[in-house]
Order: structure tokens, then sequence, then C-alpha cells
């Protein structure tokens, strides 16, 4: 007899430390103790073997017991609220879908992977430099000692602290990076982020981003440039594509120049892109200075070599005619979304 009153202790004590902790458990717990054959049941029918004078006594423990697994269940189902259930009432087939933004290349990337997959296709590899740069590699390397006026060509941000240290203002101290490391022949493509002190409107902006190639090996000539640089406008931009070289001036380049692609928009027709001109400005090059050469160790005499170096920017404003250089860095998810799936 009193083995009856200990089951019921037991399944007391069974209620009390059931660990409930999802729907799936909560469910079996309902099951165990609250369901159409459940183990209270059982013990009901037990009260046979219970004396007539604990009848009562026996009849009110269990009804305890199972009002104790009903206020559990109650209190569990607040937090596992059958969940599976509840919502499959709830689901309406014919709702549109709940769209999920699968995000996008960013424009500059996908300008900086093309140019980078079409060098990379004759044998250029990427470089990387620092954004913080020191003043030899950004500036003095490059044929542009302290107090050299082509310094005002690119408003620098210097660290308040240290005038030795500033943001590199192009992406040209990749080249005395690469050339100080490594023995010719080097064939790099750099791409990466500057900095300049440009007051930000439409047309600029202090913070861009650049591409620079660094050809240097023995009887490396002008013709090498311009072929070059006619495979890049071709490739980017078509076949038909042509290229003019604009006489131009940089401390570190000697000839320099500026390329100009045929405008790709009007085919030389004229429009607003090439203000009517037929050509695009896309960069600048030249034949790497021997001073430079020599401040990298490497013998001008023996070597020679060309570089040359375009926005980013630029180029995707071009590309997909964007006219506000702003947009680029504003993650308006309106302008990213249109270059989904590109
Ligand atoms: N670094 C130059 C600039 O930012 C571009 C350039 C690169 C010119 C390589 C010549 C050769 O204006």
């Amino acid at each position: 007899m009193q083995d009856v009153f200990d089951k019921v202790a037991e399944v007391r004590k069974q209620i009390e430390e059931a660990a409930i902790g999802s729907s799936v458990e909560l469910e079996a717990f309902r099951v165990r103790f609250l369901g159409s054959k459940n183990i209270l049941k059982d013990l009901f029918s037990a009260i046979k073997e219970v004396p007539n004078e604990r009848k009562k006594e026996f009849g009110q423990l269990i009804n305890e017991v199972k009002s104790l697994a009903e206020s559990v269940f109650q209190e569990k189902s607040v937090l596992f609220a059958d969940t599976n259930k509840q919502s499959a009432r709830q689901i309406d087939l014919s709702l549109p879908a709940v769209t999920r933004n699968q995000g996008a290349m960013h424009p500059i990337t996908l300008v900086r992977e093309e140019i980078v997959h079409i060098l990379e296709r004759i044998g250029y590899v990427v470089a990387e430099g620092p954004e913080i740069e020191d003043d030899w590699h950004n500036f003095t390397a490059l044929a542009m000692p302290d107090n050299h006026p082509a310094r005002d060509m690119q408003d620098t941000f210097y660290i308040q602290t240290n005038p030795d240290i500033l943001l590199r203002t192009h992406t040209s101290n990749v080249q005395i990076r690469v050339m100080e490391k490594q023995e010719p022949p080097i064939r790099i493509i750099a791409p990466g982020r500057t900095y300049r002190n440009e007051t930000i409107s439409a047309r600029a902006h202090c913070i861009f981003h650049q591409v620079e190639l660094l050809y240097i090996d023995e009887h490396v000539s002008f013709a090498d440039l311009k072929q070059t640089l006619l495979y890049l406008a071709q490739e980017l931009f078509g076949s038909q594509t042509k290229i003019r070289l604009r006489p131009s001036y940089f401390p570190f380049t000697e000839p320099s120049a500026e390329l100009d692609v045929s405008c790709f928009i009007c085919n030389q027709q004229g429009c607003n892109i090439c203000k009517h001109t037929g050509w695009v400005e896309i960069g600048g090059a030249g034949m790497v200075d021997p001073a430079v050469l020599e401040a990298c160790s490497i013998d001008p005499d023996k070597y020679s070599g060309f570089a040359f170096g375009m926005g980013l920017e630029r180029m995707a404003m071009l590309k997909w005619q964007i006219n506000d250089i702003r947009l680029f860095s504003e993650n308006d998810l309106r302008f990213l979304q249109q270059f989904e799936g590109r």
C-alpha cells in the first residue's frame, strides 16, 4: 500500500524536476503527465489497493500532482508555445515571399577586378603597399624631394605629430616598395586606396582608388608602354578603341604622358562625356625616371621601365555614366543594388 503513495511522490518529483527546454520536450511532458494515457491515470486506478480510510487522502494527492503538472505545462507553454502548430495555422501560402537582399559587388571592386584580370593575362602580378606611408616612399624616392613644387599637385594629409608620416596620395609608393625589395624583371599591378586633402564635391573626393602598373626589365621602351596601354584600353572598351598619348609631366617619369582613349560612349561622334572632343582621359604614364631607379638601387644603365596610374572612380563613372563621385562612399542601397549580379 505504501508503494502507491511512494509512486505518487515519485511522479511529483519527476514533474518538479522535468527539464523542458524546447517545444519537443514540452510535448513529451504533456504526453507523459497530461495525455490520454498519462501516468497519473495508472495511479488513479491503483486507488483499489488503498484502504478506504485513506482513499480520500490518496485522491487529493493525485489531484494535486495533476494540477502541478498542468501549471508546469501552462508556464512552459508561454515560452515554447507549441510554435510548430501555431505557425502552421498562420502560414498563408498565398503571401508574397520575403525577399532577401543578396548583396552586390561594389562598382569600384568590379572595375578593379576587371583591370586586374586583364593585366594578369599578360603576366602582371598584384602588389600592395601601405596606405599610411612615409615621405620617402610617397614623394622623395619618386624624385619629389622636400620643397619640390610638384608636391603641391597632390594636397596631402599629414599625421600631425609626425610630418614624415602621411596618407599616400597615389599608389606610386608601391613602385618604390617593390623596387626596393625585388630585382628586375618586375611586372606588377597595384590597386589601392589613396587620399588627398580635397574638398568633397560631385567631381572630387578626399578618398579614392587608383591602379598602378610598373614594368622594369632590360630594354623596356616607350613602344612597350604604348602597346600595353592599347591592349588595356581595347580589353576594357572594345577592340575598336584607339588610344592617344599627350605629353605631360610627372616628376617620376620621363618622358611623361596622359592617356586618352577614343570615346566609347559616342564612338567619337561627340557627346557630353568626351565634351565633344572624341577623347576621354583615363590616366597618367611615362618611362620611369632613372633617378627613381637609382633611389631603389636599380642600375639605370642596365634597366628601364614604364609606369602607369589611373583612377578607379573615374573609370567606374565613365563605364556606368555615374555623375557624382560621392555615390561610391555613401552606401545608398538604391545605388549599390544596381550592381547586383554584375
Ligand atoms: N601617380 C600619378 C598620379 O597620381 C599617376 C602616374 C602613375 C603617373 C604612374 C605616371 C606614372 O597623379
